[in-house]
């Protein structure tokens, strides 16, 4: 059993990405979605292995990654892909954005559910297209799409739906059953369904995941999903994604794309992700998934003992935490006062729509050390 723990401090003071020089030295940084923990050897020696030969051109024209990935996606979540099906790009950004210039027209809507990654927003109107919010609903145990609220806005006329599946920041794993009825929903209006599922490597095993495109006809006629190994495994400055279909229209659609889209791929991040999918990284990412439950774990432990006012549900998949701290009296942006006075920087709720407020998002793929000292500093503030 491999034991995945995050780099000590210092070191990672010696990181020069945008999580660890974005703030003073001062500040603990919880914020950006990257992690703490060193790479998986199988990556560390594919990229020491390039550097040594300089292979460091731009990616071939056919690349091991279809194949590794549709094995990856057989072992660890019972599904079958076609390898011929997919094109890589640069990062899943970029796969979301060239695919919704091909499935909308400009001015078109799409759907997003907030409280959701802010950049949707964004992405969104980067393809031309305008944001139409359909929150997701929070129903006691669990936050759910609003399938209701979704069918009404195709109804209306949206044309698309970008869906985040599992779902930052609350990190749920959609069930099967709503990711089916979506499909039957966008297929009955003629829409697409772009599932980002980068953080689905980091789907905790009990409760596993199920991928849009795996819900049946409807998912895999409406459906592209977009893949990355880069939230688990940390690669994100590699840049490298996949874009993934499972019909022959949507497959068209996505072979339209103009050359350049595959070209932007980094040669880096594609061996990166082709040994990060190999079978020889299932065991990091397993010992990763090891450390990372504890890690939801302790945080609840921390937040119950030493803030009782914050609000936070146990995620399904990944390492972020969505904790509701209106009970506090902090103001609609906690985490301002949170990164002036107890110099921990956390994302802004607000930031991921109106949902967001009184919220923050906590990354805890880090050390216990540093979760414990986090939830400390906030907690010394109650009482200021
Ligand atoms: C849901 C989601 N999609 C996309 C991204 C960004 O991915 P990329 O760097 O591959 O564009 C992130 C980063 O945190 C994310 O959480």
């Amino acid at each position: 059993m491999l034991e995945v723990t995050a780099l000590p401090l210092a070191e990672l003071r010696e990181r020069s990405s945008e999580k660890w020089r974005e703030y003073p030295a001062d500040v603990l940084p919880l914020f950006v979605a990257e992690t703490d923990f060193p790479l998986a050897p199988a990556i560390s020696s594919a990229l020491r292995r390039a550097v040594d030969i300089g292979d460091t051109g731009y990616i071939a024209s056919r690349t091991p990654l279809p194949e590794t990935y549709a094995d990856f996606a057989l072992r660890r979540f019972g599904w079958r892909v076609d390898p011929s099906k997919m094109r890589t790009t640069a990062d899943v950004s970029m796969g979301i954005v060239e695919i919704l210039r091909r499935v909308t027209q400009p001015g078109e809507r799409v759907v997003v559910t907030p409280p959701v990654y802010p950049p949707f927003f964004d992405l969104v109107s980067e393809a031309g297209a305008e944001v139409v919010r359909v929150p997701l609903v929070e129903t006691g145990a669990q936050w759910e799409l609003d399938l209701d609220g979704i069918r009404a806005a195709f109804e209306d006329g949206a044309t698309a739906l970008l869906l985040c599946n599992p779902h930052n920041p609350t990190g749920t794993v959609h069930t099967r059953d709503s990711l089916a009825a979506l499909a039957e929903i966008a297929h009955e209006y003629g829409a697409a369904v772009i599932s980002d599922e980068i953080h689905a490597p980091l789907a905790q095993p009990g409760t596993g995941f199920t991928p849009f495109l795996d819900t049946g006809e409807a998912a895999e006629r409406v459906g592209y999903a977009v893949v990355s190994a880069s939230k688990a495994f940390n690669l994100a400055g590699l840049k490298c994604a996949l874009m993934v279909t499972a019909s022959d229209r949507t497959s068209a659609v996505v072979r339209g794309l103009p050359i350049e889209v595959e070209w932007r791929t980094g040669q880096f991040g594609l061996l990166a992700a082709v040994a990060a999918f190999s079978e020889e990284s299932d065991a990091w990412l397993d010992g990763l998934l090891r450390t990372l439950d504890a890690n939801r774990l302790l945080l609840e432990d921390q937040l119950a003992s030493k803030l009782p006012a914050a609000r936070y549900r146990i995620p399904d998949a990944g390492y972020l935490a969505w904790i509701d701290l209106s009970g506090l009296g902090w103001g609609d942006n906690p985490a301002r006062r949170i990164l002036k006075e107890a110099k921990v920087a956390l994302h802004f709720g607000p930031a991921f729509g109106e949902q967001g407020r009184g919220f923050v998002r906590l990354n805890f793929g880090t050390s216990p050390e540093i979760i414990t000292e986090a939830i400390e500093r906030i907690a010394s503030l109650v009482d200021r």
